[in-house]
């Protein structure tokens, strides 16, 4: 899942690439380049950041160009394998978020009529389609040339002496920043809000052809109009606001995001999903769907409707849930997903609806690809996530499923109201979390020292000690793994000792004793204990190596307090180890490959 940009105007192009592809450096950052056309084509690449590249280019004149910042499928990351690539009279270049599965096939068929590649990209293979297509129109030699392709694609290609881009899509995001004689094509929002606020949402089999005065786009051959959307995101909104990373930014606006995702229901209750009459009408089931620290929000999700919903739900991770062939009946299927374009999330979310389920999609990014398959689309009013690893999406996300949960729950109603009221004040109990960063930071202090950490969790605390170890991977790259108190014993504990901290979240609910227990054991068996639990719990503080007090909630939105602690301590480990925190090894945002 790479970032791809492009822009044709009056003005320099190469200044605006770098500055779009640094705004959607969290999709990749492996390696990155540009081309701009100036009679013919200039193109700059290497296997650094944006930064480096951009101080390392010579300076190209010209005012249409194309950009790419890469996370590597086919090749690893490399000058060579970096985009834009390329054809055969390197008159045509390209770049490509996404894969193209037959592009062995193709590339055997292209060497045997001599073509010389120069990559080990799948991408390769379009440049040079197009280049044998070429007629002296690039749209028709884009589009026969994508006759020929499988797989996922957004490109946009640039030849030389043409100040026009030709664009396509296909399960691959890709929108079009319209200006005032000038228009900028990114693979998302982030990268053109600088610019204008005005975009277009290409839609799967769009082919268009972007000038400076204009936008054309076909489908099947026929000229179609696609609607311009107005974003409400600020540019603001996707900077770090002071903050050394955009992940402790993120953390810090949870607050305000709870807020905001709550005051969207308390605006829209008319308007309730319709989930058909699920507990006692039409649908008998939910399934969720997601990947990642959605699926712990979905995860999460499934213990709010056991206790208030009393409804079977199911929660399946996307990737696997594509291999089962069995169908559902009257199951309302809910996709999980920030980006709104993880593949194997979408991919989920297809099959659900061919199998005839209700799907409902909750979301971060308006006009994202699962709000176009979703029959109904919730959003989080998480305002734009940049930082790889999730945090605010998260919380936002648990807000719209204790809503969703509350609003069909048929649980007795002084028991719903006292909730109501609690889940108002939750972002006050998020902001004594973040008052209280300092006491983490000696915790994580701490724990950057280790290697392997175990995060306990039991009931509604189990995904959250799933998230936390997810959170502690990702960020600080400790090998850390959550795991249901109870089965610990089961194994893991062979590898309790000095060397293998453990976090063990503790809930003022069903699961204290057995969790009290669990502590004890563990102390038996010589592994350094930091326990979250409420503040004051002298049992807890006695047992425990060590403690973060978490304020007093309401057992069921203990996963909101814990999870916001549990975010700050993989941040300040991770700190403490000299991470790239913003930009983990490895991964991207969002997954758009399976
Ligand atoms: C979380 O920090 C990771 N970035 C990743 O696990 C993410 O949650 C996953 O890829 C799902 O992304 P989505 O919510 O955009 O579908």
């Amino acid at each position: 899942m790479c970032g791809i940009v492009g822009y044709t105007g009056d003005k320099q192009a190469q200044p605006i690439l770098f500055n779009c592809l640094k705004r959607l450096e969290y999709r990749g950052y492996d390696s990155c380049g540009v081309a701009v056309a100036v009679g013919g084509i200039e193109l700059y690449k290497d296997a650094v950041r944006i930064e480096a590249l951009a101080k390392a280019s010579p300076k190209f004149k010209g005012t249409t160009g194309i950009g790419h910042t890469r996370w590597a499928t086919h090749g690893a990351p490399s000058r060579d394998n970096a985009h834009p690539i390329l054809d055969c009279t390197g008159k045509i270049a390209v770049v490509h978020n996404g894969v193209i599965s037959n592009f062995q096939e193709l590339r055997d068929q292209l060497t045997g009529e001599g073509h010389n590649f120069a990559s080990e990209t799948d991408t390769e293979v379009i440049p040079h389609l197009i280049e044998k297509y070429y007629d002296g129109s690039l749209e028709e030699a884009v589009t026969a040339a994508l006759n020929d392709i499988n797989g996922s694609y957004a490109i946009i290609v640039l030849a030389a002496d043409k100040s026009e881009l030709v664009v396509a899509k296909k399960d691959s995001p890709l929108i079009i920043g319209l200006g005032d004689r000038e228009n900028y094509i990114a693979s998302d929002v982030p990268a053109i809000l600088d610019y204008t606020d005005r975009v277009i949402y290409l839609e799967d089999g769009d082919i268009g052809v972007v000038t400076k005065n204009d936008v054309k786009i076909r489908r099947d051959g026929k000229e179609i109009a696609r609607e311009e959307h107005k974003v409400m995101w600020t540019v603001e909104e996707a900077q770090k606001a002071g903050y050394e990373h955009f992940f402790l930014k993120e953390i810090h606006e949870q607050p305000k995001v709870i807020r905001n995702t709550l005051g969207e229901f308390t605006r829209e209750t008319e308007q309730a999903v319709d989930l058909v009459g699920i507990g006692g009408r039409g649908m008998e089931s939910i399934l969720m769907v997601a990947c990642g620290t959605a699926y712990h929000a979905a995860l999460t999700g499934k213990y709010i409707a056991d206790e208030l919903l009393r409804v079977p739900v199911r929660v399946e991770i996307a990737s696997e849930f594509n291999y089962y062939s069995h169908t559902l009946a009257r199951t309302v299927a809910i996709a999980v997903t920030q980006s709104g374009e993880t593949a194997d999330t979408l991919k989920a979310m297809r099959k659900l609806k061919e199998a005839g389920c209700r799907v409902v999609a909750i979301t971060n990014v308006v006009g994202s690809t699962a709000s176009r398959i979703a029959d109904q689309t919730i959003y989080t009013r998480a305002g734009p996530e940049i930082s790889v690893a999730a945090s605010k999406t998260f919380i936002a996300q648990l807000m719209v499923l204790y809503w969703l949960i509350m609003s069909y729950s048929k649980a007795d109603a002084r028991r719903l109201a006292n909730l109501l009221m609690e889940l108002r004040q939750l972002p006050s109990k998020v902001q004594q979390i973040l008052d209280n960063e300092a006491e983490i930071i000696e915790h994580a202090r701490y724990l950057s020292k280790y290697e392997n950490v175990f995060f306990i969790g039991r009931g509604i605390n189990l995904p959250v000690a799933q998230e936390g170890a997810l959170k502690l991977k990702e960020l600080s790259y400790i090998h850390a793994e959550g795991y249901a108190a109870g089965e610990t014993k089961h194994g893991p504990f062979a590898l309790l000792g000095g060397n293998t901290p453990v976090i063990a979240i503790v809930a003022k609910d069903n699961t204290y004793d057995a969790m009290l227990t669990n502590i004890k054991e563990i102390k038996a068996r010589g592994s350094p204990l930091i326990a979250l639990a409420e503040e004051g719990n002298e049992a807890i503080e006695e047992l425990a190596d060590s403690v973060i007090a978490i304020p007093q909630v309401d057992a069921i939105f203990s996963p909101v307090v814990n999870t916001v602690a549990l975010q700050l301590l993989a941040y300040y480990t991770a700190k403490e180890r000299g991470c790239p925190i913003d930009f983990p090894r490895n991964l991207a945002k969002s997954v758009t490959v399976e």
